[in-house]
């Protein structure tokens, strides 16, 4: 899988690329992400991405001329089957885990990050999806598309150590509800016990109980998912 960002704030993403786990998979060879500088594609000396709105209105808007030559310098040779191009907005569909695996099995993502008072609506047209990652608004797109790179890449195969089991029975898994809570080592910490059927070793019972405990959880904390 390929993976463009675009971004007037590239080194945002330095961390993202150099330490965590999205780092491995490319390490692994598993996606190659690209991350390019928005103000590439200006053609004045002042590099500028943003202008004011036409019938006014508060803060700048950002110009269509960079945006539709850097999408389609990243689209450029790249077939439109098992491509995506993704504008982050407050405004886009809902991001969830569904989302996350229907990106995971495409080849090519472009992730578009808006910043100021968002895009002037015409760079819409270049977006197969419009994507939120909640009901809340930050000040740019580069944390909204690193969650959802990391999201997707740790789907792609070969990433996560268990293979695919271990997204399986994750919340948001294969039955869509709330993971059962996990204990490790030790088995008594200040006064609090892991529930014996735990170190019973019938594996047979703990897949019963975990199961339980899932759809309680879940009915508990997010009845929407049931
Ligand atoms: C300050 S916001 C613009 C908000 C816009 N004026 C509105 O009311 O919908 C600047 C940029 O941050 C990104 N952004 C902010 N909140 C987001 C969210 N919840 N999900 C995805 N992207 C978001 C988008 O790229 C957006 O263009």
């Amino acid at each position: 899988m390929t993976i463009d960002i675009i971004s007037v704030q590239p080194q945002m993403f330095r961390g993202f690329l150099e330490e965590s786990m999205v780092a491995r998979a490319v390490r692994k060879g598993a996606c190659e992400i690209r991350i390019r500088d928005l103000r590439d594609y200006t053609h004045d000396r002042w590099r500028k991405v943003d202008d004011k709105p036409y019938g006014g209105g508060p803060g700048m808007l950002m110009m269509c001329g960079p945006w539709f030559e850097a999408v389609e310098s990243c689209l450029n040779g790249s077939p439109a089957e098992g491509r995506r191009v993704i504008m982050t907005s407050p405004a886009g569909r809902r991001f969830d885990q569904r989302m996350a695996e229907e990106l995971s099995r495409e080849r090519h993502l472009v992730f578009m990050c808006g910043h100021y008072e968002g895009f002037d609506a015409r760079i819409r047209t270049l977006a197969t999806d419009e994507v939120s990652i909640g009901d809340f608004v930050m000040t740019g797109g580069e944390l909204a598309s690193a969650a959802m790179v990391d999201a997707v890449v740790r789907l792609l195969p070969g990433v996560l150590g268990g293979g695919p089991a271990a997204t399986a029975s994750e919340s948001f898994g294969r039955d869509g509800l709330l993971e059962a809570p996990q204990y490790t080592h030790p088995p008594v910490f200040r006064g609090m016990a892991v529930p014996e059927i735990l170190l019973s070793g019938d594996h047979a019972k703990i897949e019963v109980w975990r199961r339980a405990e899932s759809r309680r959880l879940t009915a508990e904390r997010r009845p929407d998912l049931i």
